[in-house]
């Protein structure tokens, strides 16, 4: 069963999508605010398949001498692709959790927790638990696209289209979606519940910014093949005909509104300890 997991969390990984050029862009947009000189001791939360911790080590460049870099992800198979990406004597990937990081990290100058915190479902235990492992005047960052406020003024047709011509596949093909499957976690929060939390979570208020990208049709796809947009997306049903699902299923509705690109807004938020 495990071997099998792994097997899929291979076939279904995230490393697809982490190569558009966007994901580079909303992505840099925080490492560029949050490591500067004098943050040497720097955790990457959630950092799947290690994208963000390229970028992490990138920026700190020369200054990495004596650097601290943390990578945790509870996945295996993203934590080995993390390493087989990264050689650096200034970085260490560790198995884990947010729910509990503060029992792996402690007085870190900066958690950067990217493209993930929309798959916690209690985000405020998680902002207390960070809020933990950082020093008084340490830096929280998070980004996520997955947020009430995503979806670009005249889009969200489009993306519910996408979501319905997969569901109208699967029934075709005699599956049928879990609806009661649908996790908590992904309920969207608005910018402002997000900065409340942080507030909650004993931080500064956050500034709070959003970037607007383009979604290119192959990068719809990269998504479409990931396990856990595929879960989120279509609760319940097994990836390997979720994916196809939502591959015939971007066809159809590419092709009912003759969509080709998509913007989207990335939520970019930055968050001082108190
Ligand atoms: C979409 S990927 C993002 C990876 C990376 N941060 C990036 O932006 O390229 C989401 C990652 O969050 C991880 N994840 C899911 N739940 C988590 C949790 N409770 N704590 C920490 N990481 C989690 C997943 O295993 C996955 O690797």
């Amino acid at each position: 069963m495990q071997a099998r997991c792994e097997d899929e969390a291979q076939r279904f990984s995230f490393e697809a999508f982490t190569r558009h050029p966007f994901f580079t862009e909303v992505n840099r947009w925080i490492v560029e605010r949050v490591i500067c000189p004098g943050r040497r001791k720097i955790v990457d939360l959630g950092c799947g398949p290690g994208a963000v911790t390229k970028l992490i080590v990138e920026r700190l460049g020369e200054d990495a001498d004596n650097a601290e870099v943390i990578g945790i992800d509870p996945s295996q198979s993203a934590l080995a692709k993390a390493r087989a990406a990264i050689q650096s004597q200034w970085v260490r990937f560790v198995e884990g959790s947010a729910e509990w990081v503060s029992r792996l990290v402690s007085s870190a100058d900066a958690v950067v927790f990217l493209n993930a915190i929309h798959l916690v479902p209690d985000k405020a235990q998680v902002m207390g638990e960070i809020r933990k492992a950082l020093k008084p005047g340490g830096v929280f960052a998070f980004n996520t696209t997955f947020f009430n406020g995503a979806y670009v003024e005249g889009t969200s047709a489009f993306w519910r289209r996408w979501i319905v011509r997969a569901v109208q596949v699967l029934r075709e093909r005699g599956l049928d979606v879990k609806h009661s499957a649908h996790a908590v976690a992904r309920e969207f929060l608005t910018a402002d519940q997000y900065a409340d939390l942080c507030v909650q979570a004993g931080f500064a208020r956050p500034s709070v910014e959003f970037v607007r990208i383009e979604m290119t049709p192959e990068s719809l796809e990269d998504i479409g093949h990931f396990s856990l947009f595929i879960e989120g997306a279509l609760p319940g049903v097994p990836l390997e005909q979720g994916a196809d699902a939502l591959h015939e299923g971007l066809r159809r509705a590419r092709e009912e509104t003759g969509v080709a690109n998509v913007p989207r807004n990335w939520l970019e938020c930055v968050a001082v300890a108190k």
